[in-house]
């Protein structure tokens, strides 16, 4: 693992911007991305550069289940305001979490992963190590499901909410193995909130109990982070 250390959250973003419009050059065009606050920065940065995604295309990881995707809380409207609608992908795949059948369009979901593999797929991490939204205990194996969200990420994740009760109790989400199937993975660690996960992954002992930790075991993960890690062997 590449772990790139930054004091500065302005300069963090600033290089992974950089290396999102380098990607793109060397013809980079299919991308996998993320959501959470921990993005927004970045997005910024992407809106705000003259990058051009038009010929590429987009996967998110994840959508709360029962969400109409309309909703200013669902991850397409979070996708759209904070990158889409400034700069348009040929084509941008979000799970849809109120699809009648959930688990066929889970799915249906996978199958289109797996036409399209990622160039680079975008992670961040939750305090619990989730990735995307693999819960700890999520088999290494999953392909894109249906799972229930712990009490600890509906709690995260209700300040985007007016009430922890409206957070959703489920959501859609590309599986663990999904993820790996990237032929680069960034992954963004800002915050003392993700020491805990963070120190997990570089410790490097590989658990189910800790999502994120699986990346030791992928061939080419670059972190950005303003955590001080203790260095991978
Ligand atoms: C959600 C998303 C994850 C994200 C995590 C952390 O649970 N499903 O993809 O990494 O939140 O979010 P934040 O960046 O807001 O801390």
């Amino acid at each position: 693992m590449d772990i790139r250390y930054f004091d500065d959250r302005t300069a963090l973003y600033t290089a992974v911007s950089e290396h999102f419009q380098q990607a793109v050059a060397n013809g980079a065009t299919t991308f996998g991305l993320a959501t959470g606050g921990t993005m927004e920065p970045l997005y910024e940065n992407l809106r705000n550069s003259d990058v051009d995604f038009s010929t590429c295309t987009s996967f998110n990881l994840d959508e709360y289940a029962g969400i109409d995707k309309n909703s200013p809380h669902s991850y397409y409207t979070y996708m759209h305001e904070q990158l889409f609608n400034a700069k348009p992908f040929a084509a941008s795949y979000v799970p849809v979490g109120d699809a009648d059948d959930v688990d066929a369009e889970a799915r249906k979901y996978e199958a289109l992963l797996q036409a399209n593999k990622r160039h680079i797929q975008l992670l961040g991490v939750g305090e619990n190590g989730h990735i995307a939204f693999n819960e700890p205990g999520t088999s290494f194996d999953s392909e894109t499901h249906v799972i229930e969200l712990t009490p600890s990420t509906r709690e995260a994740n209700a300040r985007f909410f007016s009430s922890l009760d409206e957070v959703p109790t489920h959501a859609v989400t590309m599986g663990i193995a999904s993820i790996l199937d990237a032929d680069e993975i960034i992954l963004i660690a800002c915050g003392e909130n993700k020491r805990q996960a963070m120190e997990a992954l570089v410790d490097g002992n590989v658990t189910v109990e800790v999502p994120v930790s699986i990346l030791n075991n992928h061939p080419n993960v670059v972190i950005y982070t303003d955590l001080k890690l203790p260095v991978a062997i």
